[in-house]
């Protein structure tokens, strides 16, 4: 009895004492309770140790946001963020419940997990539990890949922040509304477009919505480095330079900077804004480049807080019309790659979808690729950085959006922070893209400007891209876009022998370009079902669409700005602008290969010319 009682007396006193640091952690946990707070971003955030919340999430359909918003479009105090759980007696009936409502697998878009989603823009509601233990002297992020278009988030019925934007990264603090045990985390997302969106309500694409890359949850220590940029200083192989940003850092607060390979380490001071320049030599450097994608163990420290990252070095600059890789020619053998999922479709989001994608892309003789029109995942540039593609990464001002509204510019601002910031470090982003056919106007042009000088500002070791609209003069092909003097690289898309004319077309066609400056064809090229032969004069076919390549390749020979190409499209995307029956079926049939895996006859002349540097001057 003794012993039984002692144990008994232990484990109340040690339940106790748990009870008490519960308790404790709580009132210290409340003293950082941060109210909703904007979402902040974490460079190389899929570089830290990370909780995963994927899984099978709750989700309850909600039309009206009626789950937010009362009568009068009042936010509701009580909306099914609380996650409310009906007791007996209750006097309000509760009319939702996430544990009996249907699931959606997180990460994936909602319109190809249920049929009777595939159509569906609106309001969606998600629930997942979980549990966590509370760490003192930690801040924890809800981690989210990209929330498809805006969406809202709660913690254990505590709003903790929202976010506008589908492509970028979402990292909302949630240490002050976690609590020991049992949480919950509850996520509203609408991918209805907007008429002040960025893109705006035409795209192209299927407007795959829902939390459709990774959830996570990130702990970092009370000093943090949030945000960091290394790279080789331009014209030289051997000296490294950068920053590094520390969140709530000591003025002085040593940062350190390790690259065990190459024997390198060197610290530096933070300043009173925690930001710590960086400028040192190395011996040995093996450079980054599509043939030798080198990339280097570098270890970030401050304090108590360390980043391992995977980083190659390389150096992009122009130099007249030339693009200048590591000081030398490189003319861009490329294609150009939407995320959609190869096989299942949906928005592509994992390591499979991007090695799937990019093995394509190296198949294909590529050294190069235009990751379009958005930002794609970290999975998709950590797979480039590993295979050796350069990329093209774009933010997405596409065609026509509110280029006179300062709202729209705002928007489209904090969606290239966001890429440009998460992403800055990666060898094989040489290209930030402003923008893909926009309307030649002044107003247009002043917006895209601003966008380029802010893009230059916060990365001036990239070079500053947008795929500019062709005019014609009778077979004269014109680009003459003002907007050009803001770019570095003038892309230009193009649709001889589809949207104009006959494959034979480009036979004949003169280009005048007014501008001395690297040109990249951004998009050619055209339709065809695959599996569907015939001549080369029936559209749709496969061998028409082989004779516009044909074509096109000499063609493009005679622009003698040419530094590369990226015709459109890898692979065939899913799209409500395509209807028609037994050949479109709603999807955009321009793909080199279809969305099953099946390579088509213009895959093949395409792969030949790359492979004998039938295109672009030899480097
Ligand atoms: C445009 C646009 C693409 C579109 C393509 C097409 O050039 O940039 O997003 O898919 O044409 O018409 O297929």
């Amino acid at each position: 009895m003794k012993l039984l009682s002692a144990t008994l007396h232990a484990r109340v006193g040690s339940q106790m004492l748990r009870c008490l640091v519960a308790a404790a952690l709580l009132v210290a946990l409340a003293g950082t309770a941060r109210a909703e707070s904007a979402s902040i971003v974490l460079t190389g955030a899929d570089r830290r140790p990370a909780t995963s919340l994927n899984g099978e999430w709750g989700s309850i359909i909600d039309p009206y946001f009626s789950g937010l918003f009362s009568f009068h479009h009042v936010e509701k105090k009580n909306g099914w963020f609380m996650n409310y759980k009906a007791k007996p007696g209750d006097p309000f009936p509760t009319e939702y419940n996430f544990a009996t409502a249907p699931k959606l697998k997180v990460p994936g878009d909602w319109n190809t997990q249920r049929a009777s989603l595939l159509y569906y823009e609106g309001p969606m509601w998600y629930e997942h539990d979980f549990t966590y233990q509370p760490k003192l002297h930690t801040h924890v992020f809800l981690h989210v890949g990209a929330a498809n278009y805006r969406s809202w988030f709660w913690v254990n019925g505590q709003k903790v922040c929202q976010h506008e934007g589908g492509f970028t990264a979402i990292n909302c603090e949630v240490t002050g509304a976690l609590k020991p045990g049992a949480n919950f985390v509850v996520a509203a997302v609408d991918n209805t477009r907007l008429e002040d969106g960025v893109p705006g309500l035409e795209t192209d694409w299927w407007n795959y919505g829902g939390l459709t890359r990774e959830v996570s949850l990130i702990e970092v220590p009370e000093t943090f480095i949030d945000q960091y940029d290394l790279h080789l200083t331009r014209g030289t192989d051997s000296e490294i330079e950068g920053w590094v940003h520390v969140v709530d850092g000591q003025p002085g607060e040593k940062v350190e900077i390790e690259i065990p390979e190459l024997g390198a380490k060197q610290t530096a001071e933070a300043d009173s804004s925690g930001h710590a320049e960086l400028h040192f030599s190395v011996k040995g450097l093996e450079r980054w480049s599509p043939e030798t994608p080198k990339l280097y163990k570098v270890e970030l420290r401050t304090g108590i807080d360390s980043v391992n990252e995977l980083m190659g070095f390389r150096t992009v600059e122009t130099r007249g019309t030339e693009i200048l890789l590591n000081g030398k020619p490189i003319f861009l053998r490329g294609v150009a790659i939407h995320a959609e999922a190869p096989y299942r479709t949906g928005r592509a989001w994992s390591d499979k979808d991007a090695e799937t994608l990019l093995g394509w892309a190296k198949e294909l003789g590529c050294n190069y690729v235009r990751l379009a029109h958005y930002p794609h995942d970290e999975t998709m540039l950590r797979a480039a950085d590993r295979m050796g593609l350069l990329v093209w990464s774009e933010n997405p001002v596409y065609w026509a959006i509110g280029f006179d509204n300062p709202k729209v510019l705002a928007k489209a601002k904090q969606q290239l922070d966001e890429e440009i910031n998460t992403s800055r470090n990666h060898a094989s982003i040489i290209l930030w893209s402003m923008a893909n056919e926009t309307p030649n106007n002044p107003t247009r042009t002043q917006f895209i400007e601003t966008l380029a000088s802010r893009a230059r500002s916060l990365d001036p070791t990239r070079l500053i891209t947008a795929a500019l609209l062709v005019r014609a003069e009778g077979n004269t092909k014109i680009v003459d876009d003002p907007l050009g003097q803001a770019l570095d690289v003038i892309g230009m898309n193009e649709y001889i022998g589809w949207y104009e004319g006959h494959p034979d077309s480009a036979d004949t066609t003169q280009w005048k370009i007014d501008y001395e400056k690297p040109v990249i064809v951004s998009e050619f090229g055209g339709g065809a079902k695959a599996g569907l032969h015939g001549s080369e004069s029936e559209r749709w076919t496969e061998e028409y669409q082989a004779a516009i390549y044909r074509h096109q390749l000499p063609m493009l020979n005679r622009i003698p700005q040419l530094r590369g190409m990226s015709p459109w499209v890898l692979m065939d995307f899913r799209s409500p602008n395509r209807p028609l029956t037994g050949i479109q079926d709603e999807f955009n049939r321009k793909g080199l290969i279809s969305e099953q895996g099946q390579k088509k006859a213009a895959f093949y002349v395409l792969q030949k010319a790359y492979e004998n540097h039938a295109v672009g001057k030899a480097e």
